[in-house]
């Protein structure tokens, strides 16, 4: 269930001689929830990961807004990879999903809209705690 909500979703682009605009607005289709933080990733050497963490409530929107990464999501029960290498696209992260970014490209730039403010509690930055969270769920 999980892994088949992080899904990529085509962003609005307007597109005229002078250059290209995307917008997106929170509580809209394209962003489902309240935007309530902004971040982004930059300057990750070759090689670099970034994530290896899941979060319990946290929904997030990644965007490669330059260069291209990929992003491995795993729910705890499948595993997917995702490359994302256009500002045109945002991949959609519910909550409960493992993620690992890798394979920046040099210029990579990850922009990220998320649905909470910052929270250390809402991570799990342990994969076992995570996988024995999922089999909780499922049995409870
Ligand atoms: P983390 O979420 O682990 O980064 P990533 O998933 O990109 O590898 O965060 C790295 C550090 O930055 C951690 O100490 C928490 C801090 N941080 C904040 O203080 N605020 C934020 O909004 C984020 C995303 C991270």
């Amino acid at each position: 269930m999980s892994l088949e909500s992080c899904r990529t979703v085509k962003l609005p682009c307007l597109k005229d001689p002078r250059g290209s605009l995307v917008f997106l607005e929170g509580n809209r289709d394209i962003v489902p929830f309240d935007i309530k933080r902004v971040y982004y990733l930059f300057n990750v050497p070759t090689g670099g990961v970034r994530g290896g963490h899941a979060h319990r409530n946290l929904k997030q929107i990644l965007i490669a807004v330059s260069g291209s990464f990929d992003v491995v999501l795993d729910d705890g029960r499948e595993r997917k990879s995702v490359t994302l290498s256009h500002g045109t696209e945002g991949l959609m992260i519910t909550s409960m999903v493992w993620r690992e970014l890798e394979n920046f490209s040099p210029s990579a730039v990850c922009l990220v809209l998320a649905s909470e403010h910052y929270d250390e509690a809402d991570y799990f930055r342990d994969y076992r705690e995570f996988k024995n969270e999922v089999l909780r769920r499922q049995v409870g």
